[in-house]
């Protein structure tokens, strides 16, 4: 014969086994809702810039070597850590580089002879980099650069540097 004693105790291993099964439950998804939502935010969380001249103050020229710049009214495109440059020589003789990400939505720009072009939307510099015309709303970023060892490097345009 059974009681009411028994059949409370049976309760009470069901609302025991019952709430450890909840509990383990919610832990496993707390976990794999973690795990989930991990990769998403380290996605859309922002990331710390990159200084594009590290240690040394400095970032070698690729792509574009001191020979491509040789002549008077010659440049090319290269790039410097992560982000891309213009390199060209003026019809005077004076080696220019600014960075190449246009100040209105981001593209590249590039050397045309006489003036710095932004195909995306049409944007003019001048060979100081300044925007004279179409929808770039602020001169390019200068660049110092020099050649050394066979090898161009540009750093940034400080007050001691200032071009
Ligand atoms: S991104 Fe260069 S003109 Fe729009």
């Amino acid at each position: 014969m059974s009681d009411g004693s028994e059949s409370a105790s049976g309760d009470g291993k069901m609302d025991r086994g019952r709430r450890r099964f909840l509990r383990i439950t919610g832990a496993i998804g707390v976990v794999w809702i973690g795990a989930a939502a991990y990769p998403f935010y380290k996605y859309i969380s922002p990331r710390p810039a990159k200084d594009p001249f590290g240690p040394e103050g400095r970032a070698v020229v690729k792509k574009v070597s001191p020979a491509d710049v040789a002549v008077a009214g010659t440049g090319a495109n290269g790039s410097y850590g992560e982000r891309g440059c213009i390199v060209f020589r003026t019809a005077s003789g004076e080696l220019r580089a600014l960075d190449a990400k246009c100040t209105h939505a981001g593209c590249n720009v590039n050397f045309g002879g006489d003036k710095i072009t932004c195909h995306c939307h049409g944007g003019v510099y001048d060979l100081l980099g300044k925007n004279v015309s179409g929808p770039p709303p602020r001169p390019l970023t200068p660049l110092r650069v020099v050649e050394e060892g066979g090898l161009l490097y540009v750093s940034p345009v400080t007050p001691e540097t200032e071009v």
